[in-house]
């Protein structure tokens, strides 16, 4: 395994591909060469990456000679059709959508929680959800001392989750309402401006949408914990890139506060941000652009012995996507874990 590695992002113009090019130059990540893909609309846009323009060029068929690791953002059914074309030439894909998560052959990873998931996969290694992913990072340091057997949580989630032209959306509307005009929804069904509404992914048959039995099912995955009871309530805001969440957590035996303090302060991934002087915790605005989920709030639940209450806000381009791939894609290089896919059939 040669150590300067052929890399190709596969969504590079959306919000979470510019995240990914960013990181890469600015975590020194051993690229070779770096392949821009995007759709047909912007082939032909330049990006800059480590001071070089490189020009974006359409995904097609043949984009993955010689590429050893995709990172890829473009959505459930690019991947769908591109993922196990990239395997077959013998890349490794981290892939951020949800198409592979819960399958059995693809390793979930947050690489503070299982990063030993990763040796068993197959060419394909999932990035969870974005609110699974800041959610589990508060949570599993807490559950590895005493295992959680209940967690509500209640999402506060930014436009970003949707892609770069949602977060355009937000500031246009607001323009727009600011002027006296009505707010067009274009990329949200409703009006996400001076509003919010619950997460608008379909719904299934249980009641819930398909955002929050990602934060069931995956958070599970994530854990090797298929018992633990998760029930969730996703909610658009109006918030730019970070998103919130309020976590109540029920264990078997009950969890002093302090202690939880005491395991968060020093969790990977995690910055406590507690001030109750001031009354002073975690916000968007501070988590914006921090690679850490900041975590705070956390209070003994009153109407529950065994239960914990906390509150998080985690960028969610960064360690709720870009970061949290980038990160696995050091993982793989640390553990020597490119290429091994090259044999093995999607
Ligand atoms: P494009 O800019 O050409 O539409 P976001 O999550 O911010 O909406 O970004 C989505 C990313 O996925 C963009 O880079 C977008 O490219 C890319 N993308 C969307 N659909 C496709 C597709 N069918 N093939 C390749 N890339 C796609």
């Amino acid at each position: 395994m040669s150590s300067k590695i052929n890399v190709a992002i596969l969504g590079a113009t959306g919000a979470v591909g510019t995240e990914l090019l960013e990181l890469l130059a600015s975590r020194q990540f051993p690229v070779n060469k770096l392949k821009l893909l995007a759709s047909p609309r912007s082939a032909g846009t330049k990006l800059s990456f480590r001071g070089e323009e490189l020009t974006v060029e359409a995904v097609g068929d043949d984009s993955f000679a010689d590429v050893d690791l995709v990172l890829a953002s473009a959505g459930g059914s690019t991947s769908k059709v591109y993922a196990p074309k990239a395997v077959a030439a013998g890349a490794v894909v981290v892939d951020n959508s949800s198409a592979f998560r819960l399958d059995p052959n693809v390793p979930l990873i947050v690489p503070e929680i299982n990063p030993e998931a990763a040796k068993a996969h197959q060419g394909i290694i999932a990035n969870p959800n974005c609110t699974t992913i800041l959610m589990a990072i508060a949570v599993y340091p807490l559950h590895q001392v005493s295992p959680v057997k209940r967690i509500v949580v209640a999402t506060y989630q930014s436009a970003s989750g949707a892609g770069a032209r949602a977060m355009e959306e937000v500031k246009t509307q607001a323009q727009a309402i600011l002027n006296g005009e009505t707010a067009k929804p274009e990329i949200f069904p409703h009006a996400i401006a001076f509003n919010l509404f619950p997460h608008n992914s379909p719904l299934n048959d249980n009641g819930y949408c398909e955002e929050e039995m990602k934060m069931v099912n995956e958070t599970r995955k994530i854990f090797n914990a298929p018992e633990l009871r998760v029930s969730a309530t996703c909610v658009r805001v109006p918030v730019l890139r970070a998103h919130s969440e309020a976590v109540n957590l029920e264990f078997a035996q009950p969890f002093n506060r302090d202690r939880a303090r005491e395991i968060l302060a020093k969790a990977p991934g995690v910055k406590l941000v507690e001030d109750w002087g001031a009354n002073y915790f975690p916000m968007p605005v501070d988590a914006t652009n921090r690679d850490e989920v900041l975590v705070g709030r956390i209070r003994q639940d009153i109407s529950h012995e065994c239960g914990l209450e906390l509150w998080l806000c985690g960028d969610q381009i960064r360690k709720g996507a870009a970061l949290n791939a980038v990160q696995i894609a050091e993982l793989l290089v640390k553990e020597n874990l490119l290429r091994s896919a090259a044999t093995v059939s999607v």
